[in-house]
């Protein structure tokens, strides 16, 4: 919004040039090439010296006057709350792939699952410029945010759970800050993967429903009073983003376990939460966010079925559009190595499924080894027939409040690490 309110509009102007290449630059102070993007990007305003080439549909074109030099020409800046949105499409497996905005190929991402707790506009839009702008086109992110006790009212929340009954918070510091990260990514071509319920106790989850509604964590998927909440909680938000352009997908939950119960247990709640999801939406994708445990492999523990999810039947489940994984070798007593196998390993399943899967999350602490590391697993991941795509685990940048969490496996905006896992990995994709 900052750079609209600078700017004075002086004309439209339509200019043939030679094309843009992607993410080339496009204009700035002094500069005379084309303005004109290659198909599926758009000429976007970073600063005074330099706009460049990003994912989208085009958006209008205005020439800008600065007090003493010639005029410069740039697109309009991305600020959501004063720009329409990019008229985008919604998001579309085809075959072993993704195709957004037309385009179907390979796609890198990440996870932030703070983004919809911000309470400051600014912070959003800055965090989305700097992801959309380095080449990463899917967001996943927190769309729940439980508690058994009400917090203050500059904390957000979005559900209160307690004693049975609950309350959906659609106020100012409830979904409506979900609604401006939805809107703001609307504005960039930013699809987002929206979560409903969280595994762990973080930010809620599936403990804050037990300590309403009783039973346990593993009975919490057979719980019909949690059950019918966690579904009216699904209703409440999907109803709001139905028509959104912004949603890659509903995610039915981060890493959901059920540790010790037969597979069936989680097999049977997928199935009638995405066929719910689906009753209610039909434009969007529906996936499940589990970490990927239960297949045929080498035996070691992310292959066995102790934590109750059966990866390859869940795929086949028909309202689950592609598969999800994720990769932590050191909470899971493998070395870094074998995560390479892990992703063939799923590929295989997700080839003989015919659907995509998404390598959702990775990271590793050892600040040492992680370009190394994560950069030969996304190499894997690109060369490998049946992923889609990665999410690196997890976004972070300095906002208005400071720095956003790091929890070791961050990967942090404009670092040498980001030049590795994302700019170069966005690059190799090309
Ligand atoms: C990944 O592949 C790129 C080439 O696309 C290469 O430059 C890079 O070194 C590889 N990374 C790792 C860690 O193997």
């Amino acid at each position: 919004m900052k750079f609209v309110l600078v700017l004075s509009i002086v004309a439209a102007v339509v200019i043939v040039y030679a094309q843009v290449e992607e993410y080339g630059k496009c204009g700035g102070q002094g500069y005379s090439g084309s303005i004109a993007c290659v198909s599926g990007y758009f000429c976007q305003y970073q600063n005074q010296w330099y706009s460049q080439c990003v994912p989208g549909a085009v958006t209008t074109l205005i020439t800008t006057k600065t007090s003493h030099t010639n005029t410069v020409t740039s697109a309009l800046p991305s600020s959501s709350s004063t720009k329409t949105p990019v008229p985008g499409t919604y998001v579309k497996t085809k075959g072993l792939k993704f195709t957004i905005d037309g385009v179907t190929k390979y796609f890198a991402g990440t996870n932030s699952y703070w983004i919809a707790f911000l309470t400051n506009n600014a912070d959003v839009d800055l965090v989305l410029d700097h992801m959309i702008t380095s080449g990463l086109r899917i967001l996943r992110i927190w769309g729940f945010n439980d508690v058994n006790t009400i917090p203050g009212s500059d904390t957000v929340y979005f559900q209160y759970l307690s004693a049975g009954t609950a309350t959906i918070n659609t106020g100012a510091n409830g979904l409506q800050r979900l609604d401006y990260v939805v809107k703001a990514a609307e504005a960039r071509g930013m699809k987002l993967i929206i979560n409903f319920v969280n595994n762990w106790n973080d930010y809620g989850g599936i403990n804050a429903y037990v300590n309403a509604y009783g039973g346990s964590k593993t009975s919490w998927y057979t719980n019909t009073a949690a059950q019918g909440q966690y579904k009216a909680y699904i209703k409440a938000v999907v109803s709001r983003y139905i028509t959104s352009t912004a949603i890659f997908a509903w995610e039915l939950g981060n890493e959901p376990r059920c540790n010790g119960c037969d597979t069936s247990v989680i097999y049977d709640w997928a199935t009638s939460t995405s066929q719910y999801i689906k009753s209610l939406d039909s434009n969007h994708l529906v996936t499940l966010g589990d970490e990927g445990f239960g297949l045929p492999g080498d035996g070691s523990y992310p292959y066995t079925y102790s934590e109750g999810v059966d990866w390859i039947k869940n795929l086949g489940i028909s309202t689950l559009d592609f598969g999800t994984f994720h990769l932590y070798p050191s909470s899971w007593g493998t070395t870094n190595e074998w995560g390479n196998s892990w992703i063939t390993t799923h590929a295989v399943a997700c080839q003989a499924a015919g659907k995509p899967c998404l390598f959702e999350e990775y990271g590793i602490t050892l600040a040492s080894d992680k370009c190394s590391v994560e950069g030969k697993w996304q190499n894997t991941s690109l060369a490998t027939t049946g992923i889609a795509g990665d999410l690196f685990w997890d976004f972070g940048d300095t906002i208005s409040s400071g720095k956003t969490s790091d929890d070791g496996n961050t990967i942090f905006y404009n670092t040498a690490d980001w030049t590795c896992l994302v700019t170069n990995h966005v690059k190799a994709i090309g």
